[in-house]
């Protein structure tokens, strides 16, 4: 195993110039994507964010499989404006329902996928040319909708498929399909945008209606040095403000009614009812209220506390050795902080052809479990370089 090992190493340290090499060729290079196609999966043809969206029933190079089904009373929550609340509500749905573009060039594109939900929670999972990209996803109570993505596809043979599949009886309900060519940032649409340098009345708006009741009433549960952070999303600092959570953005700057932020304070639906026990006093709401229809001026800057040493950032739970060693190479400055769990190794964390990869990921990590194993037994069996 020594042996085999050291005879690695040269050909792992070229791997790695390699990989980096790369990696900063991709970032630099990237140009925008670019919208290519909109599919309202089962309506009209319509505009939205000012693309033209094409309707799916009888679209070219597409074929969609799947029910079909319309409810346009259902309340959206959170509400968005009128195209897409109309292209949202109506939908292809069942328990494997596949929407495949052909004749797509060669290249890269990104997906964007809008879900919905009419009635009851349902589960399933989505697939981009069968490599999933979202399992068991939870679709919530009624009127709750997602913008998904964007999930970068290359076209195989041409094709681009999206697969949605549940248990039988299950219900995927699929909305509409953004399609965007290339590989490079997605240009968002130049909307009212976060208060950049608040003003002295905005910043004490802050200080005396907001900041009080977000470190009372959301801490606890939203910050950086909460005991478990909830939803991923924290509260305590701006950046977190701007980053949303697990399922978007938190809120809509200028616009209260499609802020998730409102939403959940209001109560509106039990997923998303926050505080979750006690629902804040009224006036507090319209303060909240208020503070998006601003901007969210934010004055705190650095107040979120970076993860620490002792906090773990991210854990691998098993997955080729090949796996971990990228996610390494790719973010050198967070590999301190990444545990790695049950990793697949067929012979003391030496998998033959990935030893480069095994050398990576024991000398790391915070933290490797060889399945079972813990990194003791691989320094006290190996003669890696410090
Ligand atoms: C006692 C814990 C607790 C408190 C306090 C709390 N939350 Fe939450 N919050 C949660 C949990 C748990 C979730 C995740 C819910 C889920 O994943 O279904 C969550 C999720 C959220 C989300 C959705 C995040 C996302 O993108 O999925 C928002 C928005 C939110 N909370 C806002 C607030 C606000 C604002 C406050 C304070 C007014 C607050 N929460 C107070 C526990 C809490």
């Amino acid at each position: 195993m020594f042996s085999i090992l050291s005879a690695c190493l040269p050909d792992m340290k070229q791997r790695v110039l390699m990989a980096m090499t790369f990696a900063t060729a991709l970032i630099s290079q990237a140009q925008p994507a670019t919208f290519l196609r909109g599919i309202n999966l089962n309506g009209p043809a319509l505009k939205i964010e000012g693309h033209d969206w094409e309707s799916g029933k009888g679209a070219r190079n597409l074929t969609v499989t799947g029910k079909t089904f319309e409810n346009q009373r259902v309340l959206l929550k959170p509400p968005v404006d009128a195209e897409r609340t109309r292209m949202i509500r109506s939908s292809v749905w069942g328990n494997d329902v596949n929407v495949t573009f052909s004749a797509v060039p060669e290249g890269s594109y990104q997906i964007y996928l809008y879900v919905w939900e009419d009635n009851n929670n349902e589960r399933f999972s989505l697939k981009v040319n069968d490599k999933v990209v979202v399992e068991a996803f939870e679709s919530g109570s009624e009127g709750m909708w997602k913008k998904l993505g964007p999930w970068s596809a290359q076209p195989v043979a041409g094709k681009i498929k999206i697969t949605a599949t549940a248990a039988s009886h299950g219900a995927a309900n699929l909305s509409g399909i953004e399609l965007w060519q290339g590989s490079g940032d997605i240009p968002q649409l130049a909307k009212a945008g976060f208060a950049e340098s608040p003003r002295a009345d905005q910043i004490a708006f802050f200080e005396n209606k907001i900041r009080p009741v977000l470190v009372e009433h959301c801490y606890e549960c939203h910050s950086a040095t909460a005991k478990k952070i909830k939803g991923g999303l924290v509260l305590d600092s701006r950046a977190g403000v701007h980053k949303g959570g697990d399922t978007g953005p938190l809120l809509t700057p200028g616009d209260p009614a499609a802020s998730l932020l409102i939403e959940a304070v209001n109560h509106l639906s039990e997923d998303t009812a926050m505080p979750p026990k006690q629902k804040l006093p009224a006036n507090v709401i319209a303060d909240l209220e208020t503070w998006v229809r601003m901007g969210a001026p934010d004055p705190r800057n650095t107040e979120a506390r970076k993860a620490t040493p002792e906090k773990p950032l991210l854990l691998i739970c098993g997955g080729p050795l090949t796996t971990a060693a990228n996610a390494l190479l790719l973010a050198p400055d967070i590999a301190s902080r990444i545990i790695v769990f049950n990793i697949l190794v067929t012979h003391y964390g030496y998998n033959g052809k990935d030893g480069w990869a095994a050398y990576i990921v024991a000398k790391q990590t915070r933290y490797v479990d060889w399945g079972g194993r813990g990194r003791g037994f691989w320094d006290r069996n190996s003669n890696l370089p410090n």
